[in-house]
């Protein structure tokens, strides 16, 4: 929950007047070109970067207080390869953290481990060392690693980088599940919205210093984006995906990998969208 909060770096202020409440069981989609803030605004949640204004709260309590209500998946690093951790271990981190406030009987981390890794289907690579893994495979095992207290509050930093169109849906599915299991609010920043548009009840829309908040449906239009971004921005739907066309800085926000639509086609499609 967010009262009055603004954040600015310098000068520079990244959003202001943000007045949120991010309700349990919710998927809310954080949205925004680089360097827009989404990172920070997770951090804020986190109890990480401190607000330059207003107030936040998470599951009740001031941000960052109360560590075992969130699970995090941060924004992709990778591991120098001579870390000596395996892909289970770094699982394992997540389960005897801090869920059952003592450390638990080994054998049952280890069968907890093993769930967790074949929900996100990482078993076969379960004993490799991380640094020798995919970036797609790291990935994976950090959702794992997030949801494995079944915090209150899942926060997710792009966590479908470096996926395949295949673990792209995986992992978007498992984080749906996970929400609709345990009724946590999940806060997904990303930069493609069409892995999860099935999934999404709001968009947090971060550009410009400004912002929009909303359903898909009402921040996911060409009015909306071109004001935002202050010049003109086509979004149009297409087999139910969403293309974004005009963005300003074009290398770092495609919603999509298709080619361009021909004029004719996206005006047909916008014009079935609003009907
Ligand atoms: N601690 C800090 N001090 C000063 N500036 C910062 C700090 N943290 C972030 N910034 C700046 O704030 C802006 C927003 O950063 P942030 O990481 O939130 O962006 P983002 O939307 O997550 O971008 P990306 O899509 O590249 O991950 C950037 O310009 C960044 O340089
Ligand atoms: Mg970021």
């Amino acid at each position: 929950m967010l009262r009055g909060a603004s954040l600015a770096f310098g000068t520079r202020t990244l959003w202001s007047g943000l007045d949120l409440d991010i309700k349990p069981g919710e998927f809310f989609a954080v949205l925004g070109p680089n360097g827009s803030g989404k990172t920070s605004f997770l951090k804020v949640l986190l109890g990480l970067l401190p607000l330059t204004s207003g107030s936040a709260n998470v599951a009740g309590h001031a941000a960052g207080t109360r560590g075992r209500d969130v699970g995090y998946v941060p924004q992709q690093k990778g591991f120098p390869t001579d870390v000596p951790l395996r892909a289970r271990d770094l699982v394992a981190l997540g389960v005897d953290g801090h869920q059952w406030g003592i450390r638990v009987r080994r054998r049952k981390v280890e069968s907890a481990v093993d769930e967790l890794l074949g929900r996100v289907g990482a078993s076969s690579y379960a004993k490799v060392p991380v640094g020798q893994l995919s970036g797609g495979e790291l990935q994976r095992l950090r959702v794992a690693q997030a949801i494995a207290g079944s915090p209150r509050v899942l926060l997710c930093d792009e966590p479908l980088l470096a996926l395949d169109l295949n673990h792209q849906q995986g992992v978007s599915a498992l984080i749906d599940r996970q929400r609709a299991e345990t009724g946590a609010a999940v806060v997904f920043v990303t930069h493609e919205i069409n892995p999860i548009l099935d999934y999404v009840d709001r968009v947090l829309y971060l550009a410009e210093g400004q912002f929009r908040v909303g359903s898909p449906e009402e921040v996911m239009r060409t009015e909306i984006l071109s004001e935002l971004y202050g010049s003109r921005v086509e979004v149009s739907r297409i087999h139910g995906r969403i293309v974004v066309v005009g963005l300003p800085d074009a290398t770092t926000h495609l919603h999509h990998g298709h080619a361009l639509p021909s004029e004719d086609e996206s005006a047909e499609e916008k014009e079935g969208a609003e009907r």
